[in-house]
């Protein structure tokens, strides 16, 4: 996808994302901030969406959120502010293929349901290498 057509097509999915794709994916968030939240330590979250993942991180991690979609990314905020969650430290709009971030910035990254419709995936994985520390997880 371009960058324009993510833009357009997730201002329309966003009013009922968590409702449909979200809610028949969420097992594997589960998984995956389940091992983020044992391991501990600053997590980037790339793609954050609508924050479906956020208030399944446990305490001992700090989430840091990105995504192109201001609409996603409304919702994201929404949901962090409601449920009063303090291990969110920024919810970011962002190009993953150009994270603002100083190399090695993070213990370890999530991407959930991003690399198949990102531009430039292997940008995108490239930038996520250079904003973690060695031996992090993604
Ligand atoms: C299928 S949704 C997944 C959202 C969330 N990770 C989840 O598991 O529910 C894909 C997300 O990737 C975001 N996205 C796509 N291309 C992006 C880019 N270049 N930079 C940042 N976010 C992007 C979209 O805006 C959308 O919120």
């Amino acid at each position: 996808m371009e960058l324009q057509a993510v833009e357009k097509s997730y201002a329309r999915w966003a009013p009922v994302y968590d409702r449909t794709f979200g809610a028949v994916t969420n097992v594997g968030r589960r998984r995956a901030t389940a091992i983020l939240s044992e391991l501990g330590g600053s997590v980037l979250e790339v793609g954050v969406g609508t924050g479906l993942a956020l208030p399944l991180y446990g305490p001992r991690v700090t989430v840091t959120g990105v995504d192109y979609s201001a609409e996603m990314l409304e919702k994201a905020r929404a949901k962090a502010a409601r449920e009063a969650l303090r291990n969110v430290v920024s919810l970011r709009r962002m190009d993953a293929r150009e994270l603002d971030f100083p190399d090695e910035s993070f213990d370890h990254v999530a991407c959930m349901h991003v690399i198949s419709v990102v531009p430039e995936p292997e940008r995108v994985m490239a930038e996520i290498a250079r904003v973690v520390r060695p031996g992090a997880r993604w």
